[in-house]
């Protein structure tokens, strides 16, 4: 099938109809968010469908039912996709809702609301590597054709939801104010526990250290990946095909070292700093 075929073009980013319909995008415009809705904001392969396990047992104090009974694609619905607009009414406050918007396409009733963010970027190496695989396993997206190839794409913008700098650039700069937090998928990786803490502070939640570490040990990649309501497996095979190359694929920081030749690594790099370069934006991680 050809781009055309596949994708939708909406304000300049390129969407999948498979999820996403002219409707679903005015459904969002028409949204109505609530003082007491979060939002996940992530640039597609940056962790989503992990806040999609970790802020509905933040929201309830560790209840499992949710994540134990409801895929993930109903307990924190896309805001863009098709769906929202089947569940939202099964929606329990405070809702948990995802998004791979672009700030500037949030819609009014967002902006007028009190609706809380937590901003998840990862390094867009990783980024790359991780949507690569999807690519291949996803049979509503675009081959992706070699590494190569697939790099030039994501360098200029030519993929889903548009070019990783412009996103994060977009979500940086906003009149938020405490209503947006910013965490690393490095960062989730790394201390767990610690993130969580910090999401359920932001929250305003008070959760003892044992539901923190319970929460921890249920939205391990390990327990996830055992988790049919969180990985993928209940999508029939001809959407996604787990034998080329599962949702969950390996859940770690630094996969790119094993992908990029250091030729890549140095155009890629120099590519995202020159975009980044006019923003007083500074990268968590080092690119080299
Ligand atoms: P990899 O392909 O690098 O393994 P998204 O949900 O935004 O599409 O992001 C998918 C990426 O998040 C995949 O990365 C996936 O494995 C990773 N991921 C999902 N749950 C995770 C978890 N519990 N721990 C670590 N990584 C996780």
């Amino acid at each position: 099938m050809s781009d055309e075929e596949m994708y939708l073009h909406y304000h300049g980013l390129l969407l999948p109809k498979e999820t996403h319909s002219l409707e679903s995008l005015k459904f969002v415009q028409e949204f109505t968010f609530e003082d007491e809705d979060v939002v996940t904001v992530t640039y597609p392969k940056s962790g989503t469908a992990w806040m999609q396990e970790i802020l509905p047992l933040l929201l309830n104090d560790g209840d499992l039912t949710p994540i134990q009974t409801i895929p993930n694609w109903d307990r924190a619905p896309w805001l863009e996709e098709k769906r929202l607009a089947v569940v939202v009414d099964q929606l329990k406050s405070p809702r948990a809702l995802v998004t791979h918007f672009p700030y500037r396409l949030m819609p009014h009733s967002f902006h007028a609301s009190k609706a809380k963010v937590i901003y998840v970027m990862r390094n867009p190496m990783d980024v790359m590597v991780s949507s690569y695989y999807f690519h291949q396993m996803a049979a509503f997206l675009q081959d992706p054709g070699t590494f190569e190839e697939f790099m030039d794409k994501f360098l200029e913008g030519r993929v889903l939801f548009g070019k990783w700098t412009d996103h994060v650039k977009g979500w940086r700069h906003t009149d938020l104010g405490d209503r947006i937090m910013y965490i690393t998928y490095e960062e989730m990786v790394q201390d767990l526990p610690a993130a969580l803490r910090r999401m359920s502070d932001f929250l305003g939640r008070k959760l003892s250290d044992e539901v923190i570490q319970k929460i921890a040990e249920h939205c391990s990649f390990k327990t996830m990946k055992t988790n049919n309501m969180s990985n993928f497996s209940l999508v029939p095979k001809i959407y996604m095909d787990s034998d080329k190359s599962p949702f969950l694929r390996k859940g770690v920081a630094g996969d790119w070292k094993n992908h990029f030749s250091s030729e890549q690594q140095a155009k890629f790099t120099s590519v995202i700093r020159k975009d980044l370069e006019k923003e007083s934006f500074s990268l968590p991680w080092s690119l080299d």
